[in-house]
């Protein structure tokens, strides 16, 4: 057997000692235990029952299969979608290992399907037409709407039929800048029925992003709306918008068409910047098309999908997902980590900007015919109990989101929680960095009154779908970790050499063999890809993640080892902070790091050197942190910045970050072996500044 099921196996032992109702109930009262075995935290038997999976015999044996025999795994699951021709025989390829030629990824080879029909037509042709597909609630309470299965369809038809119109060709990229309305998720399921390539940027990036973003991709259309509000504050996206196509047609690229909704409840037309020749409003002509719209059958390894994410150059990286196997590994990975049913109200606190909405507000939860909310606001406005109104006013039974919320959220005051019932929850979700154990037992014990398994879900805008999470009632769980692999996903510790560790490690995390739902390749960029992502450990895919192994064989993801930062769960690379900053005039260089901080996770601590001869200055560090917020967003503004007379380098020019962490988290006595830099006082300088 594989690495992984001799930890299944020893798992099995562990449960087989542990499950004594004593250490259950004491788990379930939320009582301190002492013991490292007894911190498990056991799903009831109730739930347990009804589960997909119900026990880690089940799992194990599932498990065993996705590895065993692949083929005959995914084909099973496949099958249950509707594909107007099915794939070769042969139902996936792959070279994962460098040193065997390019790498390549194949699934569902020469399948030919559609992810939008299989998302809308295949409920409502099923008879499931009049199922809530949307309720969207508004960012001011009392402000909602819904949409059937049936509903969502036609308007997703409309819009498709109007790009066609407009000339949107299958493989045509649409550049997408909308908030969490309901065109957001309609757009992408619009795009998807023609075969046209979505690029959702998330609406809190700036102009300068977006325009990056345009020029990369180089989209006929942009779909945006004129502006949003979120909690008190109205966002005028349509002025980020054209800020970005007058930088990008500078470039040469053009834009033919911009969409823009006119989102009321924000801000009226009349009070819209026009371009005659370029914007036109969805509602003028989108309402006026036929409400059905043939599908553009596909090939299973057709562009689905481009989404920018963050590396360790200041470039972002277009991830580019594919057709078939996205689709039935998002599918299951939702079906299974939520333990999903037909009568659930799923709701993710995640934007589609993001990878997490792609799969699990839109795709994943769509392909099974979910009930899914969509909110547009802030999670604390009006004031930090209104998810929890909002998962009372929709009995929502699945709640998903990110440890920064539930971190800012405990810290405002169990009050806001008490005061709502939450007796629909069933299931609760976290992603997007590690959940600290003290937050996961607040999350579980509060919010869900100890009743409700939180799944865990560790995964990456590369890997399309959870790659190691909780199976909700298959087994205990340990605060604070994700537990054990999706059925289909080999992960691997290795060490610096790229030696498999085994039993009880800490190392690199990677992947072993490819699974349906992985990225295929970088947009315009293979060769990044391979580097980036296959060459540091050959024969694997690196995750850029480090993590240890238990000795129960569960996961622990221990942070980003590469030159990102992950701040409110948004992925941030340092390099691009740098970037940002060293375009000020008075920015001679930049170094940034990220910082323990109690909500985010991690802070933004960016070390500034000035022009020779520029005093410090409160004026100075505004503008600084103001240079960032224009060139990548609101959310990447740098949480203190430190001025460096000089930066702690070796003698050939490499900055020694590590060196800088150390300040930035004011652990002054361990900075370890400092003979390499070529000026040991610069280090003595920067801790004399650290408060000024
Ligand atoms: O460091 C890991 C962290 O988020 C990174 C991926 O970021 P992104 O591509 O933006 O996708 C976020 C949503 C999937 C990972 O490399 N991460 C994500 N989920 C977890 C996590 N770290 C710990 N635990 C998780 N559950």
């Amino acid at each position: 057997p594989t690495n992984h099921l001799r930890h299944v196996e020893s798992m099995k032992t562990l449960l087989s000692g542990a499950g004594n109702i004593s250490i259950l109930n004491a788990v379930i009262l939320g009582e301190a235990l002492a013991s490292e075995e007894n911190d498990l935290v056991f799903p009831s038997e109730k739930f347990s029952v009804q589960a997909h999976v119900p026990s880690p015999e089940k799992y194990l044996e599932m498990y065993r299969r996705s590895i065993e025999d692949p083929a005959g795994f995914w084909a099973d699951i496949a099958s249950e979608f509707y594909w107007k021709q099915k794939w070769s025989e042969q139902i996936y390829y792959e070279n994962l290992d460098i040193r065997k030629g390019n790498i390549k990824i194949e699934w569902f080879k020469d399948g030919i399907t559609n992810i939008s029909y299989n998302c809308l037509d295949r409920h409502v042709e099923a008879g499931n037409g009049d199922k809530i597909a949307i309720y969207w609630e508004g960012n001011e309470p009392g402000f909602d709407g819904t949409l059937t299965y049936t509903q969502l369809l036609h308007q997703v038809c409309q819009l498709a039929n109007y790009l066609k119109d407009i000339g949107v060709r299958k493989g045509d990229a649409v550049v997408v800048y909308l908030p969490m309305l309901m065109e957001l998720p309609i757009t992408m399921l619009a795009c998807a029925r023609i075969g046209a390539v979505h690029s959702v940027v998330f609406a809190g990036f700036s102009a300068e992003s977006l325009a990056q973003r345009i020029m990369d991709c180089k989209p006929n259309v942009v779909i945006t709306c004129n502006a949003v509000k979120r909690g008190s504050k109205t966002i005028y996206l349509k002025d980020i918008v054209d800020a970005s196509l007058k930088e990008s047609s500078q470039n040469g690229v053009f834009v033919d068409v911009c969409l823009t909704y006119e989102n009321q409840s924000a801000m009226k037309r009349e009070d819209t910047k026009w371009l005659d020749r370029r914007d036109i409003w969805w509602q003028d002509v989108v309402p006026q098309y036929p409400t059905t719209c043939a599908v553009e059958w596909v090939d299973a390894e057709d562009p689905l999908f481009l989404l920018y994410t963050s590396g360790s150059t200041g470039k972002p990286k277009g991830v580019l997902h594919t057709t078939g196997g996205y689709m039935v590994y998002t599918a299951t990975t939702f079906n299974y980590a939520f333990d999903y049913k037909p009568s659930d109200v799923y709701w993710c606190t995640a934007d589609c900007g993001w990878i997490t909405g792609h799969s699990y507000v839109t795709y994943g939860p769509m392909l099974n015919g979910a009930t899914v909310l969509v909110y547009e606001g802030a999670p604390n406005y009006p004031d930090p109990g209104r998810c929890w109104d909002i998962v009372d006013k929709y009995k929502v039974s699945i709640f998903y989101t990110a440890p920064t919320l539930v971190r800012a959220l405990m810290r405002d005051g169990d009050q806001y929680v008490t005061r709502y019932s939450r007796k629909s929850l069933r299931v609760l979700g976290s992603v997007g960095e590690p959940i600290n154990p003290s937050a996961w037992r607040w999350f579980f014990n509060l919010v869900g009154d100890s009743r409700c398994p939180i799944s865990d879900t560790w995964w990456q805008t590369e890997t399309g779908g959870f790659m190691i999470t909780p199976l909700p009632g298959a087994w205990p769980q340990k605060p604070g970790s994700t537990t054990f692999p999706f059925f289909g996903v080999q992960p691997v510790i290795v060490d610096e050499k790229g030696v498999e560790l085994e039993g009880e490690c800490s190392g690199y995390l990677c992947v072993k063999s490819s699974w349906p739902g992985a990225f295929r390749t970088l947009y315009g960029d293979h060769e990044r890809y391979e580097t980036a992502y296959f060459k540091p450990f050959p024969g694997y895919y690196f995750s850029g993640d480090g993590c240890s192994r238990d000795k129960n064989g569960y996961h622990w993801l221990t942070g980003r080892v590469d030159d990102v930062i992950n701040v409110s769960g948004h992925r941030i690379g340092t390099a691009e902070v740098e970037s940002a900053l060293v375009l000020h005039p008075q920015c001679a260089e930049a170094a940034v790091v990220g910082v323990e901080h109690e909500v985010k996770g991690q802070g933004i601590y960016a070390f500034v050197t000035l022009v020779d001869g520029v005093p410090y200055s409160e004026e100075l560090r505004k503008s600084l942190i103001a240079i960032v917020r224009n060139q990548i967003g609101a959310f990447a503004a740098p949480d203190k910045i430190h001025w460096a007379p000089g930066l702690p380098k070796t003698r050939s020019g490499k900055i020694m970050r590590r060196i800088l962490r150390k300040i930035a988290s004011s652990q002054l006595d361990e900075f370890g072996d400092t003979s390499t830099l070529a000026d040991p006082n610069v280090v003595d300088q920067l801790i004399d500044l650290a408060d000024s």
